[in-house]
Formats: C-alpha cells, structure tokens, sequence
C-alpha cells in the first residue's frame, strides 16, 4: 500500500512514518508545500529507521506529487488549514484513496486546553464536507500522543478510534492501524460520532498539564 502523509513535515506525521516505516513493508510519502522540505524529512527519517536496520521506502515530495497514486492519504496538518489542503490536492487523487484526518481543534487558556470544532461541528465533518463525495473519508488518530509515536524505544499499548461512513474504507484504515505494534484500532462508527472522538484529545492535554507524573497520554478502552 502507499501512503501519503501530508504535512508529514509536522509531529504526528513524523510518528505515523516512523512506526509504519518499522513496522510495515508500505511505501511512504512525505507531503509538504516545500518540496525541498518533505524530500529533507523524509531523508531524517529512513536515517532514524537506518540506525535500527530498518530499511523503509520512504520518499518526500510536494502534497499535491505526494498524494499521486496513493491509497491512502493522511491529512496531517493543522485544523485550519485542513479544508485548503483538501482543495489543493483534490484533483490529484488516485482513484479509490481514503482521505484520513486526525486534526481536532483545540484552544487553550489558564484553564487547560478545549474542544474548539469548527461551524461544521468537527474537522472530520469539515473533511467530509470539503472532500469530492465519491472520495471516502476516514477519522482516526486524534487521541494519539506524537511524541510517543515518534520515540520508537517507547511502547504504545494505546488505542485509536476510527471513524468512518463507509465499511471498505473503515476496515482498511483499522487494519493499517493494527499494523503499528502496540496500536489497537477501534471502530467508533460513523463519521458523526466524530465530535466525541475530536473532543478526548484536548481533555488528554488538560490531564497532562495537571499531573507531572503524566505526558504523551494516550487512551485504551478496558
Ligand atoms: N501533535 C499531536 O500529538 C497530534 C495528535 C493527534 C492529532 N493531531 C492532529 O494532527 C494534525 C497535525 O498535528 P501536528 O502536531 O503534526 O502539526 P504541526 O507539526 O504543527 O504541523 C504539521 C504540518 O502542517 C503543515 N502546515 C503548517 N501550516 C500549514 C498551512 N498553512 N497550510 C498547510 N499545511 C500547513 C506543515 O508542513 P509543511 O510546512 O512542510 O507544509 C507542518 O509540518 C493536527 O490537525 C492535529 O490536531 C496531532
């Protein structure tokens, strides 16, 4: 399988190909808006996966070269910038690829951090909405720590929850989940069940801020 990850410049991006760079045999692509950058970064990390004898196909290109005869397409940039990073590889879209988005948005004050959706009522929403209708659209990641992905000596032994509208689309993206060691995907239904789902990262945060003795939290369902 080929996977895109744009924006696999970012943190959650680094994580997602560095687990499925050891774990898995599938090819990898680095989207960026830099060129020079995704090419960059994926160079980091075959190095990372090298020191480890890992030898990963991993190639860095442009988003919209990135996501060119992908099977699956990650988008993992920012929650406000997901919708024009949609659009801007749209056209380009194999046949047949999911569109999968971890992006929640979040604020923060004194307080801890909060669930801050846009007017859609989730990003996975936005996606959906911005998305081409015969395109499937995937929510999965959202509660995953990025730090804790991208050290491969840590152990993960946390869940994913996965959302999707479509039965293809939602066992495709739970098996290439399950492929990560450690990494148990869940179904959390539909697509509009996203809300709940988006909203557990923020209070994973909070959790982290008030606890010392906690950081990279993620969750397992038990
Ligand atoms: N970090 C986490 O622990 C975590 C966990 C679960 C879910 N998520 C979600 O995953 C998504 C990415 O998070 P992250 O922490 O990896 O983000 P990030 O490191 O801040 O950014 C990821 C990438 O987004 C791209 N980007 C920045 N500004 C952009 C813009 N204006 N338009 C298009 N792309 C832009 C950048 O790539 P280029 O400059 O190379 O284009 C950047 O490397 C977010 O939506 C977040 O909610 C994050």
């Amino acid at each position: 399988m080929r996977i895109a990850l744009l924006g696999g410049t970012g943190d959650i991006g680094e994580g997602l190909a560095l687990r499925w760079g050891r774990d898995t045999d599938h090819e990898l692509v680095i989207g960026s808006r830099d060129p020079d950058r995704a090419a960059e970064r994926a160079g980091d990390y075959r190095a990372t996966l090298a020191e480890r004898d890992v030898d990963a196909t991993i190639e860095g290109r442009e988003n919209s070269a990135a996501v060119v005869n992908a099977d699956v397409v990650v988008l993992s940039v920012p929650p406000y910038y997901v919708a024009d990073t949609v659009d801007a590889v749209a056209d380009s879209l194999a046949a047949g690829a999911i569109l999968v988005t971890p992006a929640v948005g979040i604020s923060s004050d004194e307080d801890g951090f909060h669930y801050r959706p846009p007017d859609t009522g989730s990003v996975t929403d936005l996606v959906r909405e911005t998305a081409p209708p015969d395109v499937p659209v995937v929510g999965a990641f959202h509660n995953l720590p990025a730090a804790r992905l991208a050290d491969l000596d840590a152990d993960l032994d946390i869940d994913t929850l996965v959302l999707a509208d479509e039965g293809s689309a939602r066992s495709t993206i739970l098996e290439l989940t399950a492929e990560i060691a450690g990494l148990r995907a869940l179904s959390a239904g539909p697509l509009a069940n996203a809300p709940e789902v988006e909203a557990l990262t923020p209070l994973l945060i909070t959790v982290a801020r008030y606890n010392d003795e906690l950081a990279d939290l993620g969750v397992t369902f038990q």
